[in-house]
């Protein structure tokens, strides 16, 4: 029997409210298009604020030889050059006005002594580069964003997740939505779709991400039509706490190292000065003092190696514990409270007191949480899944998918970060590409008609949705799978992967698959967690098969994946990113994509920056 829903019409509907999906909004509303937001929990809880350290845009405000050139270069090379050069071209070279017309709304930055935008060190990026609100950036993006956009005549729905995108013959035409609270169902119909529904963290067993990000802006493109990139690329993030077991995997923001941060091991060792990659070279110090020069503020100075990218510090992280070198927990020691006593470039004493300015999120969260005070003692810290490099492949203007109205911006959208993000290129991400999304969005719903999805398609996609209320025999409720598949992905498919190892995990995924189709759910629909798991799970197995397939396919080490089977870059990879496509037989394809010719003008950026 048809379940009743009710009709929304808008056209704009853009999924997700963290800082793209909230930039899209703005933009799009901006342009005079109804635009709804929906998201999956409360405003406010997005992933965004996970970006603590800040917001990447070269504005030359600490280092003024810092322009859009350097930073499309150090993009790039974090990137090992499987960026879409076109994003990384565009990010770069809008950011800075992405973070003053932030200010203009209302983000309150710290400051120079002269009253502009502070900016401060990072992995990856030559000059001080991330404009920051002391260690809560992205949680100010959020608020200022919110703050900005609620007042624009954007609908709101909170605590609603998508079940199915809908589509009018090949183009998009809205999606199916239910809400947590009642578990009524929802068809918004619109004329374009803006995906922004952040990351895949939950595939994974020790994460930064909270229970929201079980891939679903990337599970509903494919399911549409749409291709995905880069999914071999996971982040592990080398700094989440690892100690108390709960808070296992929470973000220990690189926002420490920028300001200082030494990593050490169980014998007090700097072991990040052991291995310096070659890429890095003519960059990084080679001993304390030129490190610690750098920190200061000492602009001839090289960085110190606790700043390289992030892949190369969580595989050093791995290999210390790994090597019985690691902290009593499992992790390794993470120091700034060495820094008390030196003086900041600007003549300011650092004392206990200015750690705790410069970092008060992290100060709370390890003197509350691990009895830990980081002024006087270490952190220990290990690395966690953080981010993904890989989502819907997109146009890079436009950030339309292949299947027309559909756009995604943010973490599920690809291209950008290649095969590694620098940390703070996020933030301007979501800004530069949320804007774009919307913007495009908009324009694209002013020259169509409005769509028309069948009845059918909102039945069958309603009926399937309800399925595990009726596998009243089952035994299995969704929790359990869902923990299984975490433990194998973290297990097979983490810092360190093999063919074998990989090839078990697609076995393990296809039982998983099975076990998830007989899954039973209890009770009703109202505020029901159980019913609401067992649909992010088709979304995680999805996107896990996705990862195993992608990393099993490249066959080499390169960025954030490290295959012990394939330990160097291999010439024939930096060919081509790896795209999944689902197939007319419903089986994912793996495709290899050549890349497009860097252009020659932006060519030549790249070389004057080696
Ligand atoms: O470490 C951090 O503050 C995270 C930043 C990011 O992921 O961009």
């Amino acid at each position: 029997m048809p379940i009743d829903f009710k009709t929304h019409e808008h056209d704009v509907l853009i999924v997700g409210a963290g800082g793209a999906g909230l930039r899209a909004a703005i933009e799009s509303s901006a342009a005079g298009a109804k635009t709804a937001v929906l998201s999956k929990s409360l405003l406010g809880k997005a992933h965004t604020v996970m970006a603590e350290g800040g917001m990447a845009a070269a504005m030359g405000n600490v280092d003024d030889r810092d322009n859009w050139r350097v930073h499309f270069a150090d993009t790039m090379r974090g990137g090992q050059y499987l960026n879409n050069w076109r994003m990384a071209e565009l990010h770069a070279k809008e950011a800075p006005e992405r973070a003053r017309e932030l200010e203009a709304w209302g983000a309150v930055f710290d400051r120079t002594r002269d009253g502009r935008i502070l900016q401060r060190n990072f992995g990856g990026h030559r000059y001080p580069r991330l404009a920051h609100v002391g260690d809560r950036t992205g949680l100010e993006m959020i608020r200022t964003l919110q703050d900005h956009g609620i007042h624009q005549g954007i609908d709101f729905f909170m605590e609603y997740t998508i079940i199915t995108l809908l589509k009018d013959g090949d183009r998009i035409a809205g999606a199916l939505a239910y809400d947590r609270e009642w578990g009524h169902f929802h068809a918004f119909i619109a004329k374009a779709v803006v995906l922004a529904t952040g990351g895949i963290g939950r595939a994974f067993k020790i994460t930064s991400n909270s229970w929201e990000y079980t891939g679903d802006g990337h599970a509903l493109a494919y399911e549409a039509g749409a291709d995905l990139l880069d999914m071999e690329f996971v982040q592990f993030h080398p700094t989440g706490m690892v100690w108390p077991p709960s808070v296992r995997g929470i973000l220990v923001t690189e926002g420490v190292r920028g300001e200082g941060g030494r990593l050490v091991n169980n014998a007090g060792r700097r072991f990040m000065f052991d291995d310096i990659p070659e890429l890095y070279k003519n960059q990084v110090a080679r001993d304390a003092d030129e490190g610690w020069r750098y920190v200061l503020g000492d602009k001839e100075a090289n960085r110190p190696p606790e700043l390289l990218t992030r892949d190369h510090v969580a595989r050093c992280i791995n290999r210390e514990v790994k090597a019985g070198r690691g902290s009593p927990h499992g992790g390794v020691f993470l120091d700034i409270g060495w820094i008390k006593g030196n003086k900041t470039l600007e003549g300011r004493t650092i004392d206990a007191a200015y750690i705790q300015k410069k970092l008060p999120s992290m100060y709370h969260q390890f003197k509350q949480l691990a009895g830990v005070d980081i002024t006087a003692e270490p952190m220990e810290v290990g690395p966690t899944t953080h981010y993904v490099m890989g989502g819907v492949k997109v146009d890079g203007d436009t950030q339309m998918s292949r299947v027309p109205g559909l756009f995604a911006a943010g973490e599920c959208a690809a291209g950008l970060h290649g095969a590694n993000r620098l940390g703070g290129n996020s933030l301007s991400d979501l800004l530069v590409f949320g804007k774009r999304a919307g913007e495009y969005a908009a324009k694209y719903a002013n020259e169509t008609k409005s769509p028309a999805p069948s009845r059918d398609q909102i039945d069958s996609a309603i009926n399937a949705a309800l399925e595990p209320f009726g596998r009243t025999s089952a035994t299995e409720g969704p929790y359990q799978v869902q923990y299984d598949l975490q433990d194998r992905m973290q297990a097979l498919v983490g810092i360190v992967r093999v063919e074998s190892e990989m090839a078990q995990a697609l076995d393990e995924i296809s039982r998983l698959k099975e076990r998830a189709r007989r899954c039973r759910v209890e009770g009703h629909r109202q505020y029901n967690a159980g019913w609401h798991a067992a649909i992010d799970l088709g979304r995680l197995l999805t996107v896990s098969e996705a990862v195993t397939r992608a990393a099993l396919e490249r066959r080499e080490s390169r960025g954030a994946q490290f295959r012990d089977d394939y330990p160097d870059k291999s010439a024939e990879f930096s060919k081509f990113n790896i795209v999944l496509r689902k197939g007319p037989d419903g089986a994912m394809q793996v495709i290899r994509e050549p890349l497009r010719d860097l252009p020659p003008e932006l060519k030549a950026v790249v070389e004057e920056n080696k």
